[in-house]
């Protein structure tokens, strides 16, 4: 009886009408194995078995008319669905090999408003891709080329700078900085190579494999560049069956990112977002950069303002390309806390401060090695301030905060005794008191109380971009970003 009722139950589910099958095969009329298969823009896939056939149960669900089938390294296909059709055949066409070097890359931005005419090949990605494009405009890999400070340190004629120390070679800083125009100097790249790190590239990458013998950049990813004539655009969605789009997993894995934001040289940790964030929580919870930098707006439900074979998605689908930083403020609110409390204590004011690295997914502040925090903590009454007779003072390469109540927190190389020292001459990670994902720092600091009045004690958290006494040899400025401020008033 139950047997029966089972049996019913399954001829229910795959009502005639209801219930789509199919096979995928190859070029060659071969079945595929492991391809995902789905009701465009549907939530869930399934994958086809060793037959490459396929039973999707629910066709009333299909939000499109379309059934679309992918396979990493070749181009998603498609089907209509036609009434009275129940068994679907799509055939898969594999990427050619190799990765063409004479590819010249596609702009990302158009030259005017015009709509485009063809959907193919060179058209710039921005033309259709609006929004993206505004967002990624807003970021610092559209940056990546221009970036007043990078080339500072890069040229600069000054003692600190990379050219100073290699006379010779030009490309390493490129691979990642200017990865458009690699090999070249960075300070003559034009056209598409000055936009740093474009669409183009990023959605060429098919593979990555950082850390894989000290490769970094365009050298730790598998590009993928189609020979003349043709296009290939590789992306997260496996859903996308117009012809020339390619799924590829990686891109929503922190191992995309690691390709340029991670980098060892000769053993010093210069980039290390990505192994900070496989040793945090986030990693184990499958919260990836993409899941913190590229969170949509949860309002976009296109990825294309324009183009044929665009279609409304699910905003919780859909990504930003913003790529948040310490600059976007609803990135830190919830990422990083600062505590202030204080009382008094006789003769005394006591200040206690903490710092807590809720949300980041690495140690906080992130970036380069000459990326670092403050905190400064004042106390006055009366209007004038209190002096200082207990806990930590900021060290001497906070520069114009040096001395001062507070703490700092930076990775810092040396070289030989000198700390600290830029990336390209350091020979030794001499110190890292950054706070790691998830952790605290806690510091206290006494005043003495030797005025009348209200006291009032003051914490201001806040990252600078480069050390000041560098930002003044390499002609650049700090780049402060104020994180948080608290102050508490002492009524007496
Ligand atoms: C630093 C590399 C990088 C750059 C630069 C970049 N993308 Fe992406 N793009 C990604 C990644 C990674 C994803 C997947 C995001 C995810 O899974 O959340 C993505 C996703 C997409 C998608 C799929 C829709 C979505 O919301 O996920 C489109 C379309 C796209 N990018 C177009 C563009 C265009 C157009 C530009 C230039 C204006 C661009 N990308 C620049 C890495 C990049
Ligand atoms: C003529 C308009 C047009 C141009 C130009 C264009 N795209 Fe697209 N792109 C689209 C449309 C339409 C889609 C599919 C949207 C959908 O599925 O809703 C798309 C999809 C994509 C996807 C998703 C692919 C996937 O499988 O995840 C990526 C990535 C992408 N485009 C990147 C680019 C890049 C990079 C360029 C420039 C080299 C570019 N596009 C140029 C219209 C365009
Ligand atoms: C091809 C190399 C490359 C890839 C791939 C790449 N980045 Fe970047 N990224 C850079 C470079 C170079 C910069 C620094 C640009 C500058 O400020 O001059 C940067 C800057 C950033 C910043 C801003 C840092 C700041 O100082 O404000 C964030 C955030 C970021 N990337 C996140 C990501 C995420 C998330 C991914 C993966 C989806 C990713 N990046 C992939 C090269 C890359
Ligand atoms: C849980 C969310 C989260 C995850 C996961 C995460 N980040 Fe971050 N990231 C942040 C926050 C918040 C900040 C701002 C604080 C700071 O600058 O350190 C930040 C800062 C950065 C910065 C410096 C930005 C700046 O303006 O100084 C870079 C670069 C960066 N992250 C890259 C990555 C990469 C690469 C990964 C993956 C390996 C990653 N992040 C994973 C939340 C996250
Ligand atoms: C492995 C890839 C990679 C290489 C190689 C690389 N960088 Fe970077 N660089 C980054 C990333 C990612 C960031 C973004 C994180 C940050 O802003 O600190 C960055 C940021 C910077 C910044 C800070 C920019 C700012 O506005 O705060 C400077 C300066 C810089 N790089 C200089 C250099 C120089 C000089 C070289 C060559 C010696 C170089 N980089 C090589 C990836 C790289």
């Amino acid at each position: 009886m139950r047997r029966l009722a089972l049996l019913l139950v399954a001829f229910l589910i795959a009502a005639p009408g209801e219930t789509l099958t199919g096979t995928v095969v190859d070029e060659t009329g071969r079945p595929v194995e492991g391809a995902r298969v789905r009701l465009r823009a549907s939530e869930t896939f399934v994958v086809t078995g060793a037959d490459g056939r396929f039973v999707l149960a629910d066709r009333t669900s299909a939000p499109e008319r379309e059934i679309t089938a992918a396979l990493p390294g070749h181009i998603i296909a498609g089907a209509t669905l036609k009434s009275g059709v129940f068994d679907y055949r799509i055939q898969l066409t594999a990427i050619p090999p190799g990765d063409d070097a004479t590819y010249p890359w596609v702009t990302a931005i158009p030259e005017d408003d015009q709509a485009p005419h063809t959907d193919f090949g060179r058209e710039p990605c921005g033309a259709c891709h609006r929004r993206i494009l505004a967002e990624w405009q807003e970021s610092a890999h559209a940056r990546a080329a221009t970036n007043a400070r990078f080339l500072a340190f890069f040229d600069g004629r000054h003692s600190l700078s990379f050219k100073r120390s290699n006379p010779v070679t030009s490309d390493s800083c490129g691979n990642c900085h200017t990865p458009m125009a690699a090999g070249e100097d960075p300070r003559q790249a034009t056209g598409v190579g000055a936009e740093g790190v474009g669409c183009d590239l990023c959605h060429k990458i098919a593979a990555a494999r950082p850390g894989e013998a000290d490769r970094t950049g365009i050298r730790a990813v598998d590009l993928r560049r189609p020979p003349f004539g043709r296009q290939t655009v590789f992306g997260p969605f496996d859903d996308v069956p117009r012809g020339r789009d390619a799924f590829a997993p990686v891109y929503s894995e922190s191992r995309y990112c690691a390709s340029c934001h991670q980098q060892r040289v000769g053993g010093v940790s210069v980039y290390s977002e990505f192994e900070e964030w496989q040793a945090s929580r986030f990693a184990a919870a499958g919260i990836t950069c993409q899941s913190c930098h590229m969170r949509g707006d949860g309002k976009a439900t296109t990825m294309s303002d324009l183009g044929p074979g665009r279609i409304e998605r699910a905003a919780s689908t859909l990504s930003s390309h913003r790529f948040h930083d310490s600059r976007s403020a609803d990135l830190l609110e919830t990422a990083v806390a600062l505590t202030l409390s204080a009382r008094i204590d006789g003769d005394a004011v006591v200040a206690d401060v903490e710092i807590a690295n809720l949300g980041t997914g690495h140690h906080l502040p992130a970036g380069s090695p000459m990326r670092h925090m403050l905190v400064l903590v004042s106390a006055d009454a009366d209007g004038a301030p209190l002096t200082r007779i207990d806990g930590p003072a900021l060290p001497e390469w906070a520069g114009d905060m040096h001395g001062k109540p507070g703490r700092g927190f930076a990775k810092l190389l040396g070289d030989r005794g000198v700390v600290p020292t830029p990336a390209w001459q350091a020979t030794a990670l001499v110190s890292d008191t950054r706070v790691p994902a998830g952790d605290r720092d806690r510091s206290q600091y006494r005043f003495r109380l030797d005025r009348p009045g209200a006291a009032r004690i003051g914490a201001v958290l806040m990252i600078r971009r480069t050390f000041p006494a560098w930002a003044t040899t390499a002609g650049t400025d700090v780049g402060e970003i104020v994180v948080a401020r608290r102050t508490v008033l002492l009524a007496r």
